[in-house]
């Protein structure tokens, strides 16, 4: 009996603290703060903003102002000619901008900087490989800009079939050095490399459970 009543008393605990952590903006946290994620870098406009997690700022000065995402935080500082840095906060997602003070460790809020080095319009790009079907992302092979449609087929009409690659990069590579070569398909399970001159994304596209698409970016 007594057992019982701890371990329901014990789960009644749990769940008292997971409501207290539950909020709208619990979701859009986890999206940059999520899994252990600690820092990273978000685009907005032609500005990037690099941000870590859990962290505020002593010397709050503009706002609050209500910003939906982190993301909607750094535009209001990046429409903000004076701002360079800017904090929000998961439980109630507010955003202030305009800060100058220095980072302070504070649990739920993200701070963000401009990041005045990046060059304009930089993608953080992943590696040319599709492990997850849902992946739309940029990549780079061999310096060359390319889009990476993972999981997906363009209705290209006739593409080239280049024989078989061991890799999407491969194939993507053997675009590189064709003259004209805008488009690449990839089939995972026979591994061979279609090629084209067209952007196949002009195309039909449909999804494909065993192809991995790649546009190169001009
Ligand atoms: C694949 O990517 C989608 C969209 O980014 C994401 O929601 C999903 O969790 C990812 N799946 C895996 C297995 O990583
Ligand atoms: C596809 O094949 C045609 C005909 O052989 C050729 O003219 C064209 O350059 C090829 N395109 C690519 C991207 O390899």
């Amino acid at each position: 009996m007594k057992a019982a009543f701890l371990i329901s008393a014990l789960g009644l605990a749990q769940s008292a603290i997971a409501t207290s952590n539950a909020g709208p903006y619990n979701s859009v946290y986890n999206q940059y703060c999520g899994n252990g994620q600690s820092r990273g870098t978000i685009t907005v406009g032609r500005s990037v903003f690099s941000y870590v997690c859990d962290t505020g700022n002593n010397a709050i000065s503009k706002g609050p102002v209500p910003a939906a995402s982190l993301e909607a935080c750094a535009d209001l500082c990046n429409n903000d000619g004076g701002c360079d840095q800017a904090v929000w906060f998961r439980d109630n997602g507010n955003c202030w901008t305009g800060i100058t003070g220095s980072p302070i460790t504070i649990s739920g809020q993200i701070a963000i900087t401009r990041d005045r080095n990046a060059t304009p319009n930089q993608c953080q790009t992943v590696a040319p490989v599709c492990n997850n079907a849902s992946t739309r992302q940029v990549t780079e092979v061999n310096g060359q800009g390319w889009f990476l449609a993972c999981g997906t087929r363009f209705g290209v009409i006739r593409p080239n079939q280049t024989g078989k690659t061991n890799s999407l990069e491969s194939c993507i590579e053997t675009c590189n050095q064709r003259p004209g070569c805008r488009s690449v398909m990839w089939n995972r399970n026979d591994k061979y490399c279609y090629v084209g001159e067209r952007n196949g994304l002009e195309g039909e596209v449909t999804r494909s459970g065993s192809i991995d698409s790649a546009i190169k970016i001009q």
